[in-house]
């Protein structure tokens, strides 16, 4: 499998292919790759001649500086693992330097609000950082269409929002959030979850599921409370956040409309990782 460090190499390649006609899918990873990845390599090799997957922990998304430090890095068995996929994949993995020359500071962005709202409520500046590095790597792989999980719904919605105000020559394709058979959505921070706190996450699908039930017949309220005291009862996992939003502008529903379509995302802490999950309610 070709692995390129380097953004002129990888430019330089993917010019001379599209000029044959070869067309270029992407699925932008932090490494540490899973079966939720691959989900997304393969929704692209199907709708693409090459799938090109960068791996790349970047350090403007963060706002804890430990965090940044724990995530794993693993790029050896994460060629291992893409390479039993296709051979029609190219790994971009740059350094710190080769992305950001430099000055690791992220672009501000506006993203009309979408950007406040949950997630970024929670974690300081992780929308910047994860704009600023989406937008550089799709200006280095310049693909054809390009592949986010629902599993980050908010950053997918976000990346949509970059991509039309920027008018970026991409399209944006959104992927189911892949599962273990428990129910628990892969996650690269699952591995470092102690055997306890690994028992106990399916337990936020769970609830989910039956939030979803809930929300046929009871209000948002109602079921938000619901969920709040089922967390509250549960001594491995600490809620940060359920919240019931309308897909399109995130904003937590006040009162449920029969033409709108709603989501319900939770974030909550296992012992110190923090785990996010997100279910279609209608
Ligand atoms: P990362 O967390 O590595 O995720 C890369 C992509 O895989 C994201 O689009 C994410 O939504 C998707 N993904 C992760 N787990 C999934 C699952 N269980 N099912 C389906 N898709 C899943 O998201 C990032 O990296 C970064 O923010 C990035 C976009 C690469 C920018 O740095």
């Amino acid at each position: 499998m070709t692995i390129f460090t380097n953004k002129s190499e990888i430019q330089d390649y993917i010019f001379k292919q599209k000029a044959k006609g070869t067309t270029f899918g992407f699925v932008p990873t932090m490494g540490a790759l899973h079966h939720g990845h691959l989900s997304l390599v393969k929704k692209a090799l199907q709708e693409n001649n090459i799938c090109v997957v960068s791996i790349f922990v970047n350090p403007t998304q963060f706002d804890n500086a430990e965090d940044l430090k724990k995530y794993p890095r693993t790029l050896k068995s994460d060629v291992t693992l893409l390479e039993t996929v296709s051979k029609n994949i190219l790994v971009y993995a740059p350094s710190v330097e080769d992305i950001y020359e430099g000055h690791t500071i992220a672009e501000h962005f506006s993203f009309d609000g979408l950007e406040f709202e949950m997630e970024g409520r929670f974690r300081q500046g992780h929308f910047d950082g994860v704009g600023t590095i989406v937008k550089r790597l799709f200006e280095i792989v310049t693909p054809n269409n390009a592949y986010f999980g629902e599993k980050d719904f908010q950053q997918l919605v976000i990346i949509k929002k970059l991509v039309q105000k920027h008018k970026l020559p991409v399209t944006v394709k959104g992927c189911e959030i892949y599962r273990e058979a428990n129910g628990l959505a892969f996650s690269s921070r699952n591995t470092r979850l102690k055997p306890d706190y690994k028992k106990a996450a399916p337990f936020i699908f769970k609830t989910l599921v039956t939030a979803k039930e809930k929300f046929g017949t009871k209000s948002a309220k109602q079921v938000t409370k619901w969920v709040e005291k089922q967390f509250a009862k549960n001594k491995f996992l600490e809620l940060e956040y359920f919240i019931i939003a309308e897909v399109t502008t995130l904003k937590t529903v006040k009162r449920k409309s029969k033409s709108k379509t709603y989501r319900a995302f939770v974030a909550a802490y296992a012992d110190d990782i923090r785990l996010i999950d997100n279910i279609a309610l209608n």
